[in-house]
């Protein structure tokens, strides 16, 4: 009974010494894309296809909204035009560098930014009307405690948007491609989201997995 014990213990420790390092290698690797990343997703044509992009997330004047994992803050300026002066968008990413590029911009705007892990914010219950989740979802290491933190943050009623510009596949293969610390972040198919949002308690309410867009929507049940 004992060495069982004394193996489970040990058990623990060693998986969760695994996920820190897979956590602490992660930061490191945004925290040195940062400046290549802020070069090349916020070019005129990328930044065209967000405007496009915005206007299906159904924001509303005086939301108050969360960009989680918002790295160097290209969506921000959108989110704050649609939330209006009543609004307010909390930005919250767990690299340092990329939260320095985002926080010297100028906006127009309640804006607020944090240095936080997803699955474990700085904010109250049932505080939120919106999760803007956008190009950040397949990076995160555990997604069904991030859901569930989603979940919590988010008034009864509130909508998280998961949205990413390639399609579950392409974006898979590209990861693979690049390698390294996001060899294996992996963006769930249609049938998988819906079963994780199911699964956190969440109602799916529109699942579009096509080519070069995803966006994944779902409501807190009331
Ligand atoms: C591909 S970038 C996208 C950034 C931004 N949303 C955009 O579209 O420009 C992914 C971001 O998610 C952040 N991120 C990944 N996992 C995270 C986690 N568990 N907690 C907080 N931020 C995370 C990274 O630091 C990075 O800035």
């Amino acid at each position: 009974m004992k060495r069982l014990i004394v193996l489970s213990l040990l058990w623990l420790l060693i998986t969760n010494a695994c996920a820190v390092d897979a956590k602490e290698e992660k930061e490191m690797f945004f925290d040195s894309m940062a400046e290549q990343w802020e070069g090349t997703s916020c070019s005129k044509e990328e930044l065209g296809k967000i405007e496009k992009i915005v206007p299906l997330f159904g924001l509303q004047e005086g939301e108050v909204v969360l960009d989680a994992g918002c790295g160097t803050g290209r969506i921000i300026p959108f989110l704050l035009k649609a939330v209006g002066d009543r609004g307010h968008v909390y930005c919250l990413d767990f690299s340092q560098k990329m939260l320095e590029i985002a926080r010297q911009k100028e906006y127009s705007g309640n804006v607020s930014f944090a240095k936080s892990d997803i699955t474990q914010m700085p904010l109250p219950s049932e505080s939120l009307d919106r999760i803007i989740c956008f190009c950040t979802f397949p990076h995160i290491n555990n997604k069904m405690d991030a859901l569930k933190e989603f979940f919590r943050v988010l008034r009864p009623g509130g909508v998280l948007i998961i949205c990413n510009l390639l399609g579950s596949e392409e974006l898979n293969a590209m990861h693979e491609k690049i390698g390294g610390a996001v060899a294996g972040d992996i963006s769930p198919g249609a049938e998988e989201m819906e079963w994780l949002f199911l699964e956190s308690n969440f109602t799916p309410v529109e699942l579009l997995d096509s080519r070069d867009l995803y966006i994944m929507k779902a409501k807190k049940r009331p």
